[in-house]
Order: C-alpha cells, then sequence, then structure tokens
C-alpha cells in the first residue's frame, strides 16, 4: 500500500492503471469504510481511499475541531484491508486558495441534512468534485448511511456528466442496530447503550408501513416523540421517496425512512430503506 500526500505523485502513480475504484473518507475508519473499500476492490485494479477532514463541510458551531483524527490507525487498517493507495492531503494541497468557486445545489439537497446543516451538501460536494478530477476515478463508492448525501452525489455525477459510477455500499451496523459511524467515538458507556434506539425506532416505522400502516405523519410525529422523552433532541424523522427525498405520493413503492437526533453534544444519523410490492 502506499500513501500519497501530493496530487501530481498521486496523478503519477494512477495515470497507467487500467481501471480505479475511489473511497471518499474523513479517516477514523470503522467497518462500515472498510466494506466500502471491499467493494472498491471488486471494481477495478486499483483501490484509492482518500482521508481527507473536510473543513468546509463543517459550520464554524460544529466539530471540525474534536473529529477524530486517527491516521496510523487508518493506514494499518488499510493495509490490512489490500486498498492500493491512500490519498491523505493536508489543507494546502487541496484548499491552496480560499474555494470560491462553489456549486449550485439541487432541491434535493435543501431537506433533512441540507436544512439542518446549511452549506453542508456545498461542502461535501466541492470537496467530491475536486477529489474526482485528482483521482479521475472509474467508479466510487459511497454508503447508504449518508443516504441524501448518495442522492446529491448522485444528481452532480449526471447532471454534471463526470465520467464516473456511484455504487452504492449498504449500511454496516453493530449488534444492538446502531449504524457504524465516526461519531460514535463520543459517546460515553450510557449514551452508547441509548443510542441504538435511533435504528430501533426507525426501523420501527418500517415495519408499521409494512404492515400496513399509511398515516406517514403520524408514525414520524409518534417516533419522534418517543425518542424526545428518552432525552433525545430530535432534528427530524421522516418517511421519504428514495431518490427525491420527497413527501411520499399514494403511488410510491420506494421509500427511505431518515433520521437525524441528538443524544447530548452527540449528532447521530440513519436511515433504512423499504420497497413496498
Ligand atoms: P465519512 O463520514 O468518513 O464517510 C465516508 C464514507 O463511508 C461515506 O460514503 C459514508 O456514507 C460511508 N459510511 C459511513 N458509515 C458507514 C456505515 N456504517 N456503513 C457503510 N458505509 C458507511 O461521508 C463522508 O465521510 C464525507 O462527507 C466525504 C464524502 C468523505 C466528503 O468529505
Amino acid at each position: 500500500m502506499e500513501i500519497i500526500t501530493d496530487i501530481a505523485p498521486l496523478r503519477a502513480r494512477l495515470r497507467h492503471e487500467a481501471s480505479v475504484a475511489f473511497v471518499p473518507t474523513m479517516g477514523n475508519l470503522h467497518a462500515g469504510h472498510l466494506s466500502l473499500v471491499r467493494i472498491a476492490q471488486k471494481h477495478a485494479s486499483c483501490s484509492v481511499v482518500s482521508i481527507f477532514v473536510n473543513r468546509l463541510q463543517f459550520a464554524p458551531h460544529e466539530d471540525f475541531d474534536r473529529y477524530p483524527r486517527t491516521w496510523s490507525d487508518d493506514c494499518r487498517l488499510l493495509e490490512e484491508q489490500g486498498a492500493d493507495i491512500v490519498f491523505m492531503p493536508d489543507e494546502k494541497t487541496l484548499y491552496p486558495v480560499p474555494q470560491e468557486f462553489q456549486l449550485l445545489l439541487p432541491p434535493v439537497a435543501d431537506t433533512l441534512e441540507g436544512a439542518c446543516r446549511p452549506g453542508f451538501f456545498r461542502g461535501v460536494t466541492t470537496v467530491v468534485l475536486k477529489l474526482f478530477n485528482i483521482v479521475q476515478p472509474h467508479v466510487a463508492v459511497f454508503g447508504e448511511k449518508d443516504y441524501q448525501q448518495l442522492q446529491v452525489v448522485h444528481r452532480m455525477v449526471d447532471q454534471l456528466n463526470l465520467p464516473v459510477e456511484i455504487i452504492a455500499g449498504e449500511t454496516v451496523r453493530d449488534e444492538d442496530g446502531l449504524a457504524l459511524s465516526s461519531r460514535n467515538n463520543y459517546l460515553d458507556a450510557t449514551q452508547r447503550q441509548e443510542a441504538g434506539e435511533l435504528a430501533h425506532h426507525l426501523k420501527q416505522i418500517r415495519d408499521s408501513i409494512a404492515s400496513g400502516e399509511r398515516d406517514f405523519p403520524l408514525l414520524e410525529q409518534l417516533v419522534a416523540e418517543k425518542l424526545s422523552k428518552r432525552g433525545w433532541v430530535v432534528d427530524y424523522v421522516a418517511v421519504r421517496q428514495q431518490h427525491t427525498l420527497l413527501p411520499v405520493a399514494a403511488s410510491d413503492s420506494s421509500l427511505v425512512i431518515l433520521g437525524a437526533a441528538w443524544l447530548n453534544q452527540t449528532r447521530l444519523i440513519d436511515n433504512f430503506l423499504l420497497t413496498l410490492p
């Protein structure tokens, strides 16, 4: 495995690869990230994983400074996983001048995470587009864990004709259902025990819909109330159409149940997909 920190040597190294599969990350890698790396390895002769904590996607009051940075552990895990290249640029490499150029985002970026975290998807798309231009992958792998991010990246690739195929990896969970996340590291033992309740309650909505319930606003409200009673501060619980993330119409059969909520100082997000017969 090679660790490359600059753009020119990365491009030189990749120039003669038959195919490149790319997994962008912010590091502090866990089994969810590694599952994406395994998907990448199946799709190309060369797998590239980037590790970059992207300041642009954090609001000033958010957790950029305390975001866990565990680069040597990350490199060890990637080496064990058999990744070919780790790209670890510093901020000066990716943002040598202030990043004035940004994209006008589609409506799918306005709702849910976009509404709770203004500027978040602008920061994500900016860095992902830059990384795509640097790595020039044939395939890029993103997790369903960040379902809206996956949809926003899909739109960017489609509408800007980027020559990359986006592949989605399923969410990897702990035994109690909690989706693996770097932010789980912020939880103390008691909070960690409680954290599984977000997935548990979103899954309850999925099961109610699967068994015929169609009052989506009621399901959303009940779960938001239950989580609030347990001490969570809920940003949203929402049943939406899978691809547009718009409210569900009677004819829709591809649904996603999404939630974002705070447990003390830690914000967790999760989602479950549901296809109606
Ligand atoms: P990060 O949170 O590090 O996630 C990197 C990738 O891993 C994303 O595609 C995310 O959806 C996926 N992932 C995270 N947890 C997962 C889990 N439990 N199971 C499966 N996949 C999981 O998402 C970002 O970084 C950044 O926004 C980035 C795209 C790198 C741009 O900075």
